[in-house]
């Protein structure tokens, strides 16, 4: 029978374009799910869109110089698009600007707030004084008092996954200045998650979630054993939904309050569209309401909706929340300011048409119950000795036969024999196998029992050798033939929640919309005839192809170019000192010298006492240089040097003038070296 299922994928935040991360973490899993419940026949409303509220996107605004809406416009589009180009089938991709979803969200507030879930409060924020704005979410870092994270935001640290108060942490700091915040006093709407505790143990600790991942079953327990307090579900924050209610002037829900009923209004849009009734989706107890996410949203997920829900009174909750762990690039982290990412429209621009090799690298090495790492490697690997080698060498070897030895006319089997029989039926157990995978969110296992049964067509046209028995018995081979063929449209079907390009691609070329009728999920696993004798199929077309070496280093060195030029965007640059004139710079007389001798001066890390022979005289400097430069090293070194300096003593030694020194890009002291040729400095500095 017929299932409902509601299936989310966390919104992203439109602040940036879609990275590999989030499609290990959150889309390609969804998208597998989805497409793979709607092939079974169940009934499916597959639910994301942009996330457009919150501090993020204020920040990337004010950085940009443009508009919070001109932000989220420019990047609404973009991560649609790449939806789009990555074959994720959303039902509704929608977004939080939407006037369905701010209806929705203040409906859903005014409910709870009419019903009195909510504590209403005076109480002391953080404020910057300066930017003239309280300091919530991601307007302020400091450090996590849970763990220790230097860089937690004021609603949750990203190191170990804590939900908190801005006040919570320690040495605050506003992003916006970097200042010291104050506290003044403001007024905003609560939800006592407290109160909420005993319904949250019943629910999950008690309940049936012990099939939840054991990483999200853990921290939500640990969350609940901790104890729960109220948390505000407003902020005073001028980019958001205005909160609807008297004596909210200036204030809008916080984007953690909006963003999930984000889910619910894509929904009711979707439902308008095409004509459905949404309340089921979200009502009905018989709706199996599952939530895709990364480990960085468990909390709001397990905890703090469902007790919004709950509180609402009239929704389902969720049935699992598979969180994936997060995706390391090349070892380490992925990272948006610091450009250390592969960028979906970047991909696409280098590998075009090739979305199936990236979905199946990041879904066979995917993130589920640790984060894991994504290199170009194990991309190169599995494209060529998986992709390539075993499924694609499979397809291609039937289909060339086919069209050899038959003209592409699936030929009459014979008699099967013990391997054909045992290979048909190890076939047909696949479904049931890929499918327990599925249904238990074991996605990289399940990649890889789809390549299994490549692997087993593999193995089969190996063992009997149609190339070789058709010389001498052309009735065997057709029947050889005739079993690979059936595996190859198996292959067609249940590779097409994984490999959706792939899957197309080989259908045309198997011809299986000619078919009475194309086969099913289970259909692999009950009919005995998958893809009959006398079906014309098409042309061999390669499926995969071998990537170089060369190709993944390409993409090793724009990851290397794209760190660098962002390092050197964010070195800092002293502001120049006053303007002098001409006449001031007369005044220095610089010249080059020689260093004649030079010790360390005892009992000081730094400095070394040097001999230079200035052309004038042989005079004492004391230069700063110790860290860098052993005595050995620089005696006998042109170097230029400030001589009308007036002297001045350091550590009982008087110094008669200056070396000049620069440093280089990475931050190394060099001489300003009358002999060099090149020129790498940035600036002299006095040493
Ligand atoms: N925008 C959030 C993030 O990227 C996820 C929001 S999920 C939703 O971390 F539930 F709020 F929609
Ligand atoms: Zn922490």
């Amino acid at each position: 029978m017929s299932k409902r299922y509601t299936i989310t994928a966390a919104l992203p935040y439109t602040n940036g374009p879609i990275h590999i991360g989030h499609l290990a973490g959150v889309y390609v899993p969804a998208d597998i799910y989805a497409r793979y419940q709607r092939l079974i026949g169940n009934d499916v409303a597959f639910i994301c869109g942009s996330d457009e509220h919150g501090v993020p996107i204020t920040i990337k605004a004010k950085k940009e110089g443009v508009s919070p809406q001109d932000i989220v416009d420019k990047y609404h589009a973009i991560i649609k698009k790449s939806f789009v180009d990555f074959g994720i089938t959303f039902d509704n991709y929608s977004r939080t600007s939407a006037k369905i979803h701010h209806d929705t969200a203040q409906e859903f507030f005014k409910t709870l707030y009419d019903n009195g879930e909510f504590i209403e409060e005076v109480t002391e924020q953080l404020y910057d004084e300066e930017a003239n704005q309280f300091l919530a979410d991601r307007f302020v870092i400091g450090t996590c008092p849970k763990c220790g994270n230097e860089e937690a935001y004021g609603d949750q640290c990203e190191n170990c996954g804590s939900s908190l108060n801005a006040t919570d942490l320690i040495n605050p700091k506003s992003a916006i200045t970097g200042n010291v915040p104050t506290l003044k006093q403001t007024k905003h709407w609560f939800l006592p998650l407290d109160k909420h505790e005993a319904f949250l143990k019943e629910w999950i600790l008690k309940g049936h979630k012990k099939d939840w991942k054991p990483n999200v079953y853990g921290q939500v327990k640990s969350w609940i054993d901790d104890g729960l307090r109220p948390r505000a579900v407003t902020r005073d924050l001028d980019w958001g939904i205005p909160v609807p209610v008297e004596g909210a002037d200036g204030k809008v829900l916080y984007v953690w309050f909006d963003a999930p009923i984000g889910y619910i209004s894509a929904t009711k849009e979707w439902a308008e569209r095409v004509g459905k009734d949404w309340i089921p989706y979200w009502k009905d107890e018989n709706t199996k309401l599952v939530h895709f996410i990364g480990k960085d949203n468990i909390v709001f997920h397990c905890i703090i909706f469902p007790s919004m829900l709950k509180a609402e009174g009239t929704y389902i909750l969720p049935d699992n929340v598979p969180a994936n762990e997060f995706l390391n690039l090349e070892g380490n982290k992925l990272s948006t300011s610091k450009n250390w990412a592969v960028w979906l429209p970047d991909y696409l621009e280098d590998f075009p048409n090739q979305q199936d090799i990236l979905r199946y690298a990041l879904t066979a090495n995917a993130p589920e119950t640790k984060d894991n790492d994504f290199t170009w490697a194990d991309f190169q690997a599995r494209n060529n000795n998986e992709l390539v080698a075993i499924f694609g060498n499979f397809i291609n070897r039937v289909i060339v036969l086919t069209n050899k030895y038959y003209d592409g006319i699936i030929p009459e089997h014979s008699e099967f024999n013990n391997v054909d029989e045992e290979t048909l039926a190890a076939v047909k157990a696949f479904p049931a196998v890929i499918a327990s995978s599925i249904e238990r969110y074991r996605f990289r296992e399940a990649s890889q029992e789809l390549m299994n049964l490549a692997r087993l067509g593999n193995k089969y046209l190996a063992d009997e050798e149609p190339w070789k028995v058709i010389k001498e018995d052309e009735v065997r081979t057709k029947t050889i033939m005739y079993v690979a063929l059936q595996i190859a449209s198996a292959l067609a079907t249940l590779s097409e929640p994984f490999l959706p390009f792939t899957s197309a691609k080989l259908k045309t070329i198997l011809c299986h919309s000619e078919l009475d009728s194309e086969s099913t999920w289970s259909d692999v696993s009950s009919k005995n005839i998958l893809i009959p004798s006398g079906h014309q199929i098409g042309k061999a077309e390669l499926l995969f192809s071998k990537i170089e070496d060369k190709t993944m280093q390409a993409q090793l060195d724009k990851l290397e170019a794209s760190k660098l030029a962002n390092e050197a965007a964010n070195i800092t640059v002293e502001p120049q000192k006053d303007t002098i004139t001409f006449e001031d710079f007369t005044k220095l007389d610089i010249r080059v010298g020689t260093i004649l001798e030079a010790e360390k001066l005892p009992k000081t890390k730094k400095l070394l006492v040097l001999k230079v022979d200035t052309g004038i005289d042989v005079r004492t400097i004391v230069s700063g240089i110790a860290e860098t430069f052993t005595p050995e090293e620089v005696v006998g070194k042109k170097v230029t040097v400030l001589v009308n300096l007036a002297p001045r003593a350091l550590r009982g030694v008087e110094s008669q003038g200056m070396i000049l020194m620069t440093e280089t890009p990475e931050g190394k002291l060099v001489f300003v070296n009358p002999d060099s040729k090149t020129d790498t400095t940035n600036g002299l500095q006095i040493s």
